[in-house]
């Protein structure tokens, strides 16, 4: 009917996932998702996860969208997660709150109780959160340094030796990075990470640059992992991950993997890093200040049980 707003599932085809990635792009400018990535994510999110992606449109014209979906990587019950994303343009008409009751109806019959969903620290997009029952809790820092730029490698410490991720090989990165994430701030605890899925899902995402990211051995045991997601054509790289093994932080290992990681994407052309950080991450946040990140966007975590 014209003039309505009509929701319904995504598709994975070329309108309807190009249209994501101009929203992502409009919405989230210092995230890095190709088309071919955003599909990646359709075709290996796990069956238990109940993944499902909205759209809204009017007169055939796509608007917005919501994302929904248990917190498949914690074994916490109920955990879900949920995004949505207007146009810019399209704002104040309604478009997201259809959005929204659809997502949290379709969470709350896969058996969500608690959802969370990351909200541009403005006072729009906070306020918006708020009316619909969302309380804003935890900061993520967004920033950004150009890769030539970032200092010197740190004297590499006797013992320890740099790889590219590619040569370490997926499963020594996966054991690193199974290990560590579990003490990364956050809403949930990431504690169900299978490796074939984890395979799928991130070694295998279009997006992921293992000759970009870098291995720390010390005396032959991989003890830190920086993991590089990275769009070639726009020069754009993300730090996708860093984790160090709990028996070796605080000796510098993050800053140096993390530096030779930069270093390596500088000399392929790369000329604009992004990365995140928890707002309570100080070891991560002051590596990152030590390269010369400088803050781009901040985003608050907001959550509302169902
Ligand atoms: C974050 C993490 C990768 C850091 O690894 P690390 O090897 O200890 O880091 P480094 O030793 O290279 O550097 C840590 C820096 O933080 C500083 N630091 C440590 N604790 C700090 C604190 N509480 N406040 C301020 N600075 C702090 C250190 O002084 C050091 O800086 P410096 O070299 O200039 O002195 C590691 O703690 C980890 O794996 N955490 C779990 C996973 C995670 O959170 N990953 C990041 C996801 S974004």
């Amino acid at each position: 009917m014209t003039g309505q707003t009509l929701v319904r599932a995504c598709t994975l085809d070329d309108a309807d996932m190009e249209f994501l990635a101009r929203l992502r792009g409009e919405v989230f400018p210092y995230r890095v998702q190709s088309v071919a990535s955003q599909r990646n994510v359709f075709r290996t999110v796990p069956e238990r996860a109940g993944f499902l992606v909205l759209l809204a449109e009017r007169d055939g014209v796509r608007l917005g969208m919501a994302r929904a979906m248990l917190d498949y990587g914690t074994s916490e019950p109920g955990a879900a997660q949920i995004t949505v994303s207007v146009l810019p343009e399209q704002r104040g008409r309604g478009v997201g709150t259809a959005l929204l009751a659809a997502a949290e109806a379709h969470l709350r019959a896969v058996g969500g109780t608690r959802a969370r969903g990351w909200c541009p620290d403005t006072p729009r997009s906070l306020t918006w959160a708020q009316r619909h029952g969302y309380e804003p809790g935890r900061v993520m820092r967004y920033s950004m340094v150009d890769p030539r730029t970032v200092p010197p490698t740190p004297p590499v410490p006797a013992g320890v030796r740099l790889v590219a991720a590619a040569e370490a090989g997926p499963r020594v990165v996966y054991e690193i990075d199974a290990a560590t994430t579990l003490d990364e701030p956050g809403d949930t605890v990431i504690d169900m990470m299978p490796y074939d899925e984890w395979l799928a899902m991130h070694w295998h995402n279009p997006d992921h640059h293992p000759e970009l990211g870098t291995v720390a051995y010390v005396a032959d045991v991989p003890a830190a992992v920086v993991l590089v997601d990275a769009d070639p054509a726009s020069g754009r790289y993300h730090s996708a991950y860093t984790g160090v093994l709990r028996e070796f932080r605080g000796r510098g290992l993050a800053k140096l993997a993390k530096t030779d990681s930069l270093h390596r994407a500088a000399a392929a052309g790369y000329t604009a890093a992004y990365t995140s950080n928890d707002g309570v991450n100080a070891p991560m946040l002051a590596v990152n200040a030590w390269l010369g990140y400088q803050p781009t966007a901040v985003e608050r975590s907001c959550r509302k049980t169902l």
